[in-house]
């Protein structure tokens, strides 16, 4: 039973305080394996775009960690760095290592980056599959405390384009941007991307991204804290999962 206190901003963003990690780890869990649940038996299938960063690790570790079908289950990310799939900072690779490292079978991993296939190329495979797919049943983001979202950085080479596009994915060249640690070069879901999402949901800890959450519905402006494109924009309010 969640103890998370629940509220609606007047932008549509439902907003979960949560009382500690323990409480929004349980609540994101039941909600991503309902997402599933609902999905099977679909002649579509279920698409959950999954976020890297440290705070979701233990909501996939504990869904990976249930002995589960996901045959109808496609799994993919909101971003990506131009990294190899077997390297530390990969996100694929993060995926593999929690959710998809246990019980769960059948289910199927698009991965974004391809070094020997070239970054242009990664970005227009992407978008092709998504295109082709049924909309997101999940995306699920996070932020950092400089309010980036997936791979949107305030000040990247690539952000002003990424927000105003109709693709799903976009490149990013966050050089420059200390948010991006060692791995400028990005893939990024874009706000199209996420757009028509049947559930999105971002997932922070801590006062300071409380404190940059609450700038971005104040300033609205994406190019300074793009975590504010998506409060703004998507068919569906957004699900913001908070602990301390
Ligand atoms: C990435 C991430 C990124 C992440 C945030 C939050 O690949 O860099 O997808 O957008 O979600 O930086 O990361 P933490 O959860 O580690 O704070």
């Amino acid at each position: 039973m969640s103890n998370a206190v629940v509220s609606m901003t007047s932008a549509g963003t439902r907003i979960h305080l949560h009382a500690d990690e323990e409480h929004l780890i349980a609540a994101v869990t039941q909600a991503i394996a309902a997402i599933v649940e609902a999905g099977r038996g679909s002649i579509q299938g279920t698409l959950l775009l999954l976020s890297g960063g440290s705070t979701p690790v233990p909501v996939y570790r504990t869904l990976g960690a249930r002995s589960a079908d996901w045959s109808h289950v496609t799994v993919s990310l909101v971003d990506e760095r131009w990294v190899r799939a077997d390297s530390a900072g990969s996100n694929e690779n993060l995926l593999r290592t929690t959710l998809l490292a246990g019980p769960i079978c059948g289910a199927q991993l698009w991965p974004l980056a391809d070094l020997d296939r070239g970054l242009a190329a990664c970005v227009a495979l992407a978008n092709e599959r998504l295109r082709a797919a049924p909309p997101p049943g999940l995306v699920l983001l996070g932020m950092g405390e400089d309010g980036h979202t997936a791979s949107l950085f305030a000040g990247s080479s690539g952000l002003l384009p990424a927000l105003a596009t109709h693709d799903s994915y976009a490149a990013v060249d966050a050089s420059g941007c200390a948010g991006a640690g060692q791995w400028p070069q990005r893939i990024t879901l874009t706000p199209a991307g996420w757009k028509n999402a049947q559930q999105r949901m971002l997932l922070i800890r801590g006062g300071r991204k409380r404190q940059v959450l609450e700038q971005a519905q104040r300033d609205r402006d994406a190019t300074a804290l793009p975590v504010w494109a998506a409060l703004d924009q998507g068919d569906a309010p957004i699900d913001v999962h908070w602990c301390p």
